[in-house]
């Protein structure tokens, strides 16, 4: 079942941008000839000053160095909104649809889009804002957050988004992480039929700040904030009285677009940097041909823009395009398990990008969600995140897409700016649960995780480098390009190592296996293990902690966590939530333990080293293969901890 292809129709594929013809000729070219493609392909956004140096970019130890079109000189809201005004002004943008569906729906044009992006940017520099300063974003979503973003673009400043799911204490180690100037948050964030007091998250974490941080508030509920004279500054008071045509800056090709943070292996949170054109490109480029959007067309992504999903597939992609976009504030099952469906048809979405996990958990809610929505406005379902399992697959396929949309399952990451394996829609047959093949200039391989040599043959199984460079990808880490070197490029040298392993099959397809490093996916967003123990160890009850992975039915991944508390404290049900509740004010509601098992030791050679090898499988139930345990100082740990495994069954 699982190596079935499914061909796309016909028809779909004479009107689609890319057939199967184009695709292999135009990946041929790709990587033949990256110069020539690239210095074809970057004439898709407008350039102020043109590029004459494509790309200069590498990997070598030591120097590790990424540049695309680097002589060239552009503005992304510009091209985002100013270059689409003289056809697009009347045409809308973007599509706000609210939490609550009794609320009004949104159509802001691009002519809106550009006065309201303008007066936003116009209010930033007035609080001080100029070209390189860092703003940090801790918006729902609400069309100001787009405006927030591109304002930032149109005079240079850098954004670095806050997903609102996060604490307090997560905010403000961001916004020292990147010394911002300001933030821009709102006084409540409406999700689900319940409100997170941002504003008052927000003065929590700038107790923590100790450099100067102004802020400027969106009135969102228009409920009750306190207010510091001084430092918060009214949005909808300075909106009043701003400019709306505010200069965009002329930008080079390198400055950075924007950060976001995201979970690694080891440590805290890093900052992904993004630069401009060659962010641009690849984000409009991989929009267009993955989605195979059309003109005219209305593109649905769920995610959030505090993902990297939303900066590439709400915001910049879709708006480099001209096209129309749709945002949604609100969570998949509120009012009830048809709210997708119900948006699709309200607003005629075309194309539909979504997480796994939200169409497992739909999937579990019974198909009339579903049937009793007219979706025949869909033409292609996407899916992103993580791998998605055939059961899903079929189900999106047959049940949502009516067995006559194409589905795209894309790999990439925060790191890569946009799809790096994925099918196009109209060249590629699909098989449920392989992201297929590699886009355009994008050279996967498959290397041997022990031996680090790439592996040559079609068939293949190991960990996922790229070989190459590609113009969306991440060029450092905010403030630590020593970071970037060794997170990315010193496992395997002369490699971008992704920390997914994966598997090539007989026809060249990319089957993504999982992370092989120690982070987490809980429902299509990373986790590092290392974060949720330093969480807990910051408990004063807890001794020591060790976090893996687990198989979950919704969310892919759950959090397990082994906790040894310290000398004298006993476990109880009560300690146990106070544990959760206390990694969810330390990190956010998306790092709480799924399941916690106490432990009174763990497994440790003898050098002290915890061996998460044997905490995984225990996790797994997976004991048949536990491994050779007697490098193990205590092997009897081991037996304990199968003993009292969390929620057996
Ligand atoms: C990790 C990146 C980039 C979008 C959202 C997540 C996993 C992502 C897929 C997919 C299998 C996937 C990988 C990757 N992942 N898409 N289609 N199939 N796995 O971004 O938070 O940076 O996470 O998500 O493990 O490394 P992210």
């Amino acid at each position: 079942m699982p190596n079935d292809l499914t061909p796309p129709s016909d028809a779909f594929a004479k009107s689609a941008h890319i057939d199967a013809e184009t695709y292999e000729k135009m990946y041929a070219a790709s990587v033949a000839d990256p110069e020539a493609f690239w210095a074809e392909h970057g004439q898709r956004v407008d350039w102020i000053k043109p590029f004459t140096v494509v790309r200069s970019t590498s990997f070598a130890p030591g120097n590790i160095d990424i540049k695309w079109f680097e002589d060239g000189t552009l503005n992304v809201a510009a091209n985002c909104i100013d270059r689409h005004l003289a056809t697009r002004a009347d045409q809308t943008a973007i599509i706000w649809e609210p939490d609550d569906p009794n609320d009004a729906a949104k159509h802001i044009t691009y002519a809106e889009l550009h006065r309201e992006t303008c007066k936003m940017a116009n209010i930033l520099e007035d609080m001080g804002v100029r070209k390189g300063d860092r703003v940090v974003i801790y918006l729902p979503m609400i069309p100001e957050a787009a405006y927030a973003m591109l304002a930032c673009a149109r005079i240079g400043a850098i954004h670095s988004i806050v997903f609102a799911g996060f604490s307090p204490d997560a905010l403000g180690a961001r916004i020292n992480g990147c010394d911002a100037k300001v933030l821009i948050t709102a006084d409540y964030a409406p999700r689900g039929g319940r409100q997170t007091p941002l504003k008052s998250n927000a003065d929590a974490a700038l107790l923590n700040v100790l450099h100067d941080c102004k802020v400027l508030v969106v009135r969102r509920t228009g409920g009750q904030i306190t207010w510091m004279e001084g430092r918060d500054h009214d949005y909808a008071e300075l909106r009043l009285e701003a400019d709306d045509h505010t200069p965009a800056a002329e930008m080079a090709a390198e400055d950075p677009l924007f950060i976001l943070y995201t979970s690694g292996s080891t440590g805290q949170p890093k900052g992904v940097v993004h630069t401009t054109g060659g962010y641009l490109v690849y984000a409009s480029m991989t929009h267009a041909y993955t989605f195979d959007y059309h003109d005219g067309d209305i593109f649905w992504c769920t995610a959030d823009v505090g993902w990297v999903t939303g900066h590439s597939y709400i915001v910049y992609g879709p708006l480099a395009n001209g096209a129309t976009t749709l945002m949604f504030e609100g969570v998949p099952t509120y009012p009830d398990a048809g709210r997708f469906w119900a948006v699709c048809e309200k607003h005629k979405v075309n194309q539909f990008y979504t997480a796994p996990t939200a169409i497992r958990a739909l999937m579990g809610q019974g198909d009339e969600f579903v049937t009793k929505y007219d979706l025949s406005d869909l033409k292609l379902l996407g899916s992103v995140g993580e791998p998605i399992n055939p059961e899903a697959w079929n189900w999106y396929n047959t049940v949502v897409g009516g067995g006559r949309c194409p589905i795209v399952d894309t790999w990439w990451q925060t790191e890569t700016g946009g799809h790096l394996i994925t099918p196009l829609p109209g060249a590629i047959a699909t098989k449920p649960g392989s992201a297929t093949k590699p886009f355009f200039g994008v050279q996967p391989v498959v290397l041997d995780a022990h031996s680090g040599t790439e592996i040559t043959s079609t068939e293949a199984e190991g960990v996922l480098c790229l070989k190459d460079s590609w113009p969306g990808q991440m060029r450092t880490v905010w403030g630590d390009h020593e970071r970037f070197e060794k997170t990315y490029f010193s496992d395997y040298k002369g490699y971008y190592f992704s920390g997914d392993g994966c598997r090539r099959d007989a026809d060249g397809y990319y089957w993504i296996t999982g992370r092989v490093d120690d982070v987490i996916n809980v429902s299509g967003h990373r986790m590092g293990t290392a974060e949720v123990e330093s969480a807990l160890v910051a408990h004063a009850k807890v001794a020591e902690a060790a976090v893996v992975g687990y198989p979950h039915q919704i969310k892919g991944q759950g959090i397990y966590a082994y906790v040894t508390l310290m000398n004298g404290v006993e476990p109880s049900d009560d300690l146990r939530k106070e544990l959760e509740s206390w990694v969810r004010t330390e990190i956010g509601p998306i790092a709480k333990p799924d399941l916690i098992q106490w432990a009174p030791g763990l497994p440790k050679t003898r050098s002290g080293k915890i061996m998460r090898r044997i905490l995984r499988k225990i996790a797994e139930n997976d004991y048949g293969a536990l491994g050779d345990t007697s490098t193990l100082a205590d092997p009897s740990v081991v037996d304990n901890l199968i003993e009292n495994r969390a929620n057996k069954g």
